[in-house]
């Protein structure tokens, strides 16, 4: 399994692999309703979007993308950034990908410059990021209105 910067021919299997999740893993917190409506906004004309302004990298195994994961600046901030969808294909998951995903991603600058990385978190996603030593932002530990939790890491810099 390799972690590398996505490319612009990745787009539809990003797509499909974020799709396919969603639906598969994210449907015991989120009603079907609410995860077709990301879906609908994680097209592949939307990940080229996101990977414009985002550093974006795929997991790949023997060919076949099976995880991604992204980290940009939190609101055009150069001291604060975030980390965005980061997915992992269902039969995949309880290998060490996710970890590897992060473990990318907190090598990169964003982070590296960053003093704070925020998580806008999936209620599915929380407890490995929890794992992964982010904690909840303001000590809030329910969803907010959009169904999501932050989650955030400080950094000495
Ligand atoms: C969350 C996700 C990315 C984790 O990826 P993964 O490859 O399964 O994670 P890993 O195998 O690298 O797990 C790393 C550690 O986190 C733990 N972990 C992973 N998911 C967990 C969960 N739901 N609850 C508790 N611990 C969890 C693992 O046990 C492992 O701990 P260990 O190293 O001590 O054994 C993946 O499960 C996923 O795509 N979930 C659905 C989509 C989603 O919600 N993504 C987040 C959107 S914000």
């Amino acid at each position: 399994m390799i972690i590398r910067r996505f490319e612009e021919k990745d787009a539809q299997a990003v797509s499909d692999l974020i799709a396919h999740t969603l639906r598969a893993a994210n449907s015991r917190d989120y009603s079907m309703e609410y995860l077709e409506n990301d879906i609908a906004h994680l097209q592949p004309a939307d990940i080229l979007g996101r990977a414009g302004w985002q550093h974006f990298y795929v997991a790949e195994e023997s060919s076949r993308i099976v995880g991604c994961g992204a980290i940009g600046s939190y609101w055009g901030k150069t001291d604060e950034s975030s980390l965005f969808t980061i997915f992992v294909l269902p039969e995949c998951q309880g290998q060490g990908i996710g970890r590897k995903i992060i473990k990318t991603l907190e090598q990169d600058e964003y982070f590296l410059r960053a003093r704070r990385v925020e998580i806008p978190a999936s209620i599915t996603g929380t407890p490995f990021y929890l794992k992964m030593g982010y904690t909840y932002k303001n000590g809030v530990t329910q969803p907010d209105e959009e169904g999501l939790l932050r989650l955030e890491k400080r950094r000495e810099i």
